[in-house]
């Protein structure tokens, strides 16, 4: 039996799920703003490539191990398109059943025992989650006020002793974003220090009011220690196809492709040829997907204002990060909310133990049952602020 795995506390979601169950199970209607899973169709175009791949014999035997070759010409070409970034795809990219199992895979091809990880303080789980199964160490980096990476926080001895450093921006749950300066920092630290850095850009096309996302893989001389995760997930509605890639550098990638090869196939042909026909076409897909986002959340922004909860609109990401009014501690305030409005949200400490006192709302509904689960905030809250 693992015992990394049975040190590892249960997953939060997993709570949240039974909450969740419990309350539907006595009749309550929920309004659930609790997941990330986007509520948004497959785009058109996507479903008819996968209607027209899996028709096709010669692509239902084992998928290529790194990625199929309509998959690395698409990737190429939208990093090229959208970041002005050049890769070499037979070496610098692999496919991948999604970015949150690429996140895992490379850290565990990485990380053993005694190596540390630098994770965010407040962070996706899976960075944590995979670096104790590896058997290492998470070290949470604190945030400054900014929302940017305090690295003077890390001792030398923790970056000594570090293989991976994690940076999400825009991030979840934290909805914060940085500059491409910002990101030359990251890389710097990571080349004085003889580190990989992931930096997971889930979030690369979810950005409102003219703010275009940066790519690490901008920053001359990035690829000498970074590797970047896009996903289709978001961008595209297309959580459930499980198709995404990283790029960057060669050799984290040559050993994330050994690792891979040792447990598994690659990832589905079909996922892939749906995710090349997504980044063929992002630029048409994107725009009305973001465009929804905004309209939901302005709506959700508008409603809590005028309630009086001063809520700032993120800049990108699909998220609310808000703070749990005083009087609650953080699961009884999720429960008061299912309790009474039935409202779902995810408490912050699923994403870390610096996530306490906090909240995540998802735009995952459209604007008005946003407005109905503002009205529902705004009312058990009035009690607690
Ligand atoms: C920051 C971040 N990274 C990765 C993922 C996982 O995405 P995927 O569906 O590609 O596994 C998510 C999903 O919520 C996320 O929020």
């Amino acid at each position: 039996m693992s015992a990394t795995l049975d040190s590892i506390p249960p997953y939060v979601f997993y709570e949240l799920d039974d909450r969740r169950a419990a309350a539907r199970a006595v009749g309550k209607t929920l309004i659930d703003v609790g997941i990330g899973s986007p509520d948004g169709p497959i785009p058109a175009v996507v479903i008819e490539a996968m209607q027209r791949v899996a028709a096709e014999r010669p692509l239902s035997g084992y998928p290529y191990f790194r990625a199929h070759p309509a998959f690395q010409c698409a990737v190429a070409g939208y990093l090229e398109r959208r970041f002005g970034v050049t890769i070499e795809p037979a070496t610098e990219m692999l496919a991948l059943a999604g970015s949150k199992e690429g996140i895992a895979e490379l850290i565990l091809a990485h990380a053993k025992p005694g190596d540390v990880v630098l994770v965010p303080e407040v962070y996706y789980p899976v960075y944590a989650r995979a670096t104790l199964l590896a058997g290492a160490e998470p070290v949470f980096v604190p945030f400054l006020p900014d929302g940017r990476l305090d690295l003077d926080a890390i001792t030398p001895q923790q970056a000594q002793r570090a293989r991976v450093m994690i940076v999400n921006y825009p991030g979840n749950p934290t909805t914060s974003s940085v500059s491409l300066d910002e990101l030359a920092r990251y890389v710097e630290f990571a080349t004085a220090h003889d580190i990989v850095l992931l930096s997971d850009l889930a979030y690369s096309e979810l950005s409102f009011d003219g703010y275009a996302v940066p790519s690490v893989l901008q920053v001359p001389g990035a690829k000498a220690v970074a590797v970047e995760l896009h996903t289709c997930s978001k961008s595209f509605n297309m959580a459930g196809v499980r198709s995404a890639f990283i790029a960057g550098n060669r050799a984290a990638i040559a050993r994330l492709d050994a690792y891979r090869a040792n447990i598994g196939y690659g990832a589905s042909t079909l996922a892939q040829l749906a995710g090349a026909t997504a980044f063929d076409n992002a630029e048409q897909i994107v725009p009305p997907i973001v465009a929804e986002y905004r309209v939901r959340r302005d709506a959700f922004a508008a409603a809590m204002n005028a309630g009086g909860w001063a809520v700032t609109a993120p800049r990108a990401t699909m998220y609310f990060w808000l703070d749990v009014p005083e009087a609650y501690d953080d699961w009884a305030w999720v429960d008061a909310l299912i309790a009474g409005p039935g409202v779902v949200v995810t408490p912050g400490m699923a994403f870390g133990a610096a996530g306490k006192g906090k909240f995540r709302v998802s735009l995952v509904q459209g604007a008005d049952r946003l407005r109905e689960a503002a009205a529902g905030i705004l009312g058990v809250g009035s009690g607690g602020r």
